[in-house]
């Protein structure tokens, strides 16, 4: 074989980090990261609705608008839309694998009673299948306006107050949003250690951080529809 057919046949750097567990969780935590940065940024628009209509119906307007004349019309948002969506699937397909990898490597053969995973490791698995399922209702109710009762285009606000007025709606965002917290805490602490952020001098401060993220962002999350259902926004 010429060195040059060892070469082409060698898999690339990348491959290989993706093909290992380390290079999954590394993965993992970036993509993670990547969401955590857009959560912050959703929560903190989501909060104009107590400003009232015109504050976040002006805001979405602005936000397609970003990067005009350079960009074209929604170009900004395009590019956040796939950027987030790769984020998704890259953080889904990683974590389904990790798991698959988990259950086969553990010793079923040989002991009676299967050892089931750890309580975080639960938690975060089914956190992350409540979440999946919201983002696909929460996009065809807020964004696709497909199952929103009001379904008023460039309208946010109508179309927020008029989602959150059904009980069940409210029921489900309550659970994920629970759900968005636990898996926040914990997903910003594993992260933290995967790409080796955490030492003895750190572990209390980023153990804070990871509580005090979870803590805003799902309070910030709640507020809007609590307000709705309480009547302060209307
Ligand atoms: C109660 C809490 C929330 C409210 C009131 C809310 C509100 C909204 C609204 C009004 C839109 C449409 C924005 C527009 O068309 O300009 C939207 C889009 C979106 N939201 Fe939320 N959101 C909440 C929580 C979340 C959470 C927790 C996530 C992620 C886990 C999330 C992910 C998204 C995504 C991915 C979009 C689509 C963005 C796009 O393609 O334009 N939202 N949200």
């Amino acid at each position: 074989m010429t060195t040059a057919t060892r070469t082409a046949r060698r898999p690339s750097t990348l491959a290989t980090l993706w093909r290992s567990t380390v290079g999954k969780k590394a993965v993992m935590a970036v993509s993670g990261l990547v969401m955590l940065l857009y959560l912050v940024a959703h929560m903190l628009g989501n909060l104009k609705v107590f400003a009232g209509p015109d504050d976040i119906n002006g805001y979405a307007a602005w936000l397609r608008t970003i990067g005009q004349p350079f960009l074209g019309h929604e170009w900004f948002l395009w590019i956040a839309r796939f950027g987030l969506l790769a984020a998704v699937l890259l953080h889904g397909v990683s974590a389904y694998q990790l798991s698959r990898r988990d259950l086969a490597a553990r010793p079923s053969k040989y002991v009676h009673k299967r050892r089931r995973a750890s309580y975080a490791t639960r938690t975060m698995r089914w956190g992350g299948v409540i979440l999946a399922l919201f983002i696909v209702w929460h996009i065809l109710d807020l964004t696709t306006l497909t199952v929103n009762p009001v379904a008023e285009e460039g309208h946010p606000y109508q179309n927020v107050v008029a989602s959150f007025g059904r009980w069940y709606v409210d029921v489900f965002y309550i659970v994920a949003m629970l759900a968005l917290g636990f898996h926040i805490r914990h997903g910003f602490w594993s992260a933290a250690q995967t790409l080796g952020a955490n030492n003895a001098r750190r572990d209390r401060a980023l153990k804070l951080t990871a509580n005090g993220l979870a803590l805003v962002l799902t309070a910030g999350f709640l507020s809007v529809p609590v307000a709705v259902m309480t009547g302060v926004v209307s």
